[in-house]
């Protein structure tokens, strides 16, 4: 069989996926200034529930930012913006990833904070739909996801910066397949989004006193793409003298973090996209499971906040989702109250989560055995309001 014209296709694609990705690395080049939302008379932040088990532990985290920002909304200083129609079903009604109406409100907030939204998968009969992470990430070029984790009792205090704009990412739903025979993705690394990621991780690191930031890649594989992410984040590394920083491979490095010799020293991790995206579920596991991490996608403009994980559609098909653990999208919101500068209150949220997750809790959760969200919310909004009245 013939496959001239197809391969001319995916030549042709391929040439606008180059010239796309080129122009959008010189753009970044214009580097923008950060927003300073100290100086801002008010701040919008959106609500966007999600699907899946995303709408369960959302109605956790608005009961405890109505508590929390009480003052604040009474003084006009911060505004609850309720964004609808984020959900599986609508998305793929409008055959949008994100339905322009609801990408213009998003636009409108500062920071954002969302629930878990179900992706298609590919190679099966539904249409190659881009995730809604992927292209909120891309629309408001959030390029650095940033993860922390901590399980104290052990010594683990980590935090993950992943690239968030490249890598297999980006182009994952734009791929090319020659008849039924042959499948290409496209994976891309730029210099300008390697340094804006790789200086984000090291001032980090410098601002909270880290002594050491591991840059992992699998750069003896992927020569081109983690080569550059490799060499560049080693280039950014020389700018920051009083902080050591060692390559990894990703491999080694998944098994290092359950190596309880070694795991304790690592403080601050560098990766490129999809590894970053592999080894920080892993990492929430050692920390008590995906539904304990939080996560902050953070760009110049905006910021969007929400858990680690997905929508769980397995919990729900098993009639389970109202057992979704709403810890990781607290932690989400306590990074947002911290990111516009509301520490009052996101130390605040931090207190009440450890004084309700601690031995001494009066509710646990625990899979299908312990405490609802329900039931855990009424326990930490109880703890908040305590709090708040002293
Ligand atoms: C994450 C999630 C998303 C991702 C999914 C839901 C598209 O796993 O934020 O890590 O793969 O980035
Ligand atoms: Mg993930």
């Amino acid at each position: 069989m013939n496959y001239e014209n197809e391969i001319r296709t995916c030549l042709d694609r391929f040439e606008t996926v180059l010239r796309e990705q080129l122009a959008r690395e010189e753009k970044m080049e214009r580097e923008a200034a950060a927003v300073d939302y100290a100086k801002k008379e008010k701040i919008r932040i959106g609500l966007i529930p999600g699907d899946g088990i995303g709408t369960v532990i959302f109605e956790s985290a608005r009961q405890v930012l109505d508590l929390l920002l009480g003052k604040k909304l009474a003084e006009g200083k911060v505004e609850l913006v309720p964004i609808e129609g984020l959900t599986i079903e609508n998305r793929l009604a409008c055959g949008e990833s994100v339905p322009a109406p609801i990408l213009a409100a998003i636009k409108s907030c500062d920071v954002l904070l969302k629930g878990p939204t179900t992706t298609p998968k590919g190679g099966t009969d539904a249409p190659d739909m881009e995730s809604a992470n992927v292209t909120l990430r891309r629309e408001l070029d959030l390029y650095a996801n940033v993860r922390p984790v901590s399980v104290p009792g052990e010594g683990i205090d980590w935090t993950f910066f992943r690239e968030n704009t490249e890598g297999e990412y980006v182009l994952g739903s734009r791929g090319v397949e020659v008849g039924d025979k042959l499948a290409c993705d496209f994976k891309i690394t730029t210099d300008a989004g390697t340094r804006r990621i790789a200086r984000a991780a090291f001032e980090f690191a410098r601002k909270n006193g880290k002594q050491s930031v591991a840059i992992v890649t699998k750069a003896n594989i992927m020569k081109k793409t983690d080569g550059k992410f490799s060499r560049i984040a080693n280039e950014i590394a020389a700018e920051y003298p009083e902080i050591a920083h060692e390559d990894w491979y990703i491999d080694i490095m998944t098994a290092n973090l359950v190596n309880k010799e070694i795991r304790d020293r690592f403080q601050v991790f560098l990766l490129p996209n999809l590894y970053g995206d592999i080894i920080t579920d892993e990492a929430a596991q050692i920390q008590g499971g995906v539904g304990t991490g939080g996560s902050a996608n953070i760009g110049d403009r905006y910021a969007m906040f929400e858990a680690i994980h997905g929508s769980a559609p397995r919990m729900i098909a098993e009639g389970k989702g109202h057992y979704a653990n709403p810890q990781s999208i607290l932690r989400a919101s306590e990074m947002l109250l911290r990111h516009i500068s509301f520490t009052e209150e996101a130390d605040l949220l931090a207190a009440a989560l450890e004084e309700t997750t601690g031995p001494d809790a009066a509710v646990v959760i625990d899979g299908y055995e312990g405490a609802t969200c329900a039931e855990y919310t009424a326990c930490l909004t109880e703890a908040l309001r305590r709090r708040l009245s002293r």
